[in-house]
């Protein structure tokens, strides 16, 4: 089957196509095998490809094959969130990567996966939008449920525009939530139809506060923290306000009774059926930047350094 491997660390230049055998029915126990139609293209695959989680990766080395979201078709049976979903049935999720360290991830043609990370994908979603919605709503999801913040409170949303940021946004706003998001300039107008009642556009961070200040004099209930500000956004939090960070390394120390939390997304397939039938419902928002075959997978990664994506990059397999 044809793969995307990693063949060193550095620049998308080491990504490159390669063949390697098809898992078979059963080769791993426990596992079953989906054949994948798009593959996401996520911000730690660009992180660990540039050898920047060497440590977090234990033993493995290049040549390895990256990738954690995926939509595709099941070739195996396997049990579903609510009963058996049959071999042929279209499925999404995302593959813990970190947790698994096989090197055998979604930039490939044929993957195992675990039935528990898997959802079905409801009829009128396609497998390029259901590919760029599973590790980022997750997240949004799980990391939200850390906040556990009640309806009427006020939520800073930082990195708005971003994958996560966006799930995020749309979430806290449906659970009644009052959203501030730092975005990307041109992004207000979306980011208010997604649910924020105020936008504002990043940069410099002293200037950033004051304009979020702005709308919330006695600062916020909460922030997520999408954009990995860390430290500095703290400044926005009321004493005793909860603030939940994405990444271990940007998780500030706590200070003035802020709760501090970090999350890492947990495949939880019951919650990913619920989030992919709300957006066949239109009642979330999926956005894919740019769709690319699995063979430009390194022109893919160079779009996702280049700046602002409007959405996940999806790679088609
Ligand atoms: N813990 C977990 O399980 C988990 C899961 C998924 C993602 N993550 C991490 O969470 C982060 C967000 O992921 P994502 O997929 O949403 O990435 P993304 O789509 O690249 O979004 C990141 C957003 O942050 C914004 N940003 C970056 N630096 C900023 C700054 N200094 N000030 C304000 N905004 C800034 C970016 O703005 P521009 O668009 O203008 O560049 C972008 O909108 C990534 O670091 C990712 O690795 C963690």
């Amino acid at each position: 089957m044809r793969v995307v491997e990693v063949t060193a660390y550095g620049g998308p230049e080491v990504l490159s196509m390669a063949r390697r055998p098809e898992p078979e029915a059963g080769d791993v126990p426990g596992k079953v095998r989906v054949r994948l139609k798009a593959a996401g293209v996520t911000v730690a695959d660009l992180r660990i490809r540039a050898g920047r989680y060497v440590d977090a990766i234990g033993g493995l080395r290049p040549p390895f094959v990256l990738g954690t979201d995926f939509a595709g078709r099941l070739l195996d049976p396997a049990p579903g969130p609510t009963g058996t979903l049959e071999a042929g049935t279209r499925v999404a999720g995302f593959m813990p990567w970190f947790d698994e360290l096989t090197g055998e991830g979604t930039y490939a043609e044929v993957v195992r996966v675990d039935p528990a990370w898997l959802a079905p994908i409801p009829e009128d979603v396609d497998f390029t939008a259901a590919a760029s919605v599973p590790l980022a709503a997750i997240t949004a999801r799980q990391g939200l449920a850390k906040l556990d913040l009640p309806e009427g409170s006020t939520l800073l949303v930082t990195g708005a525009s971003g994958v996560v940021g966006r799930f995020a946004v749309q979430l806290a706003a449906a659970a009644g939530l009052r959203v501030t998001g730092v975005s990307y300039e041109g992004d207000e107008s979306e980011l208010k139809v997604l649910g924020a009642e105020h936008v504002v556009p990043r940069g410099e961070p002293a200037k950033v506060l004051a304009d979020v200040l702005a709308h919330a004099p006695e600062r916020f209930d909460g922030v997520f923290d999408g954009a990995l500000i860390g430290t500095p956004v703290l400044a926005a939090l009321k004493d005793g306000g909860r603030f939940v960070s994405l990444a271990p390394d940007r998780t500030p120390t706590a200070e003035r009774d802020i709760e501090v939390h970090t999350v890492v997304g947990r495949p939880d397939a019951a919650a990913l059926a619920g989030i992919l039938e709300q957006v066949s419902a239109r009642e979330l928002i999926t956005r894919v930047a740019d769709v690319m075959p699995l063979e430009e997978a390194a022109e893919a990664h160079k779009r996702a350094e280049s700046g602002h994506r409007p959405g996940r990059i999806v790679l088609m397999i």
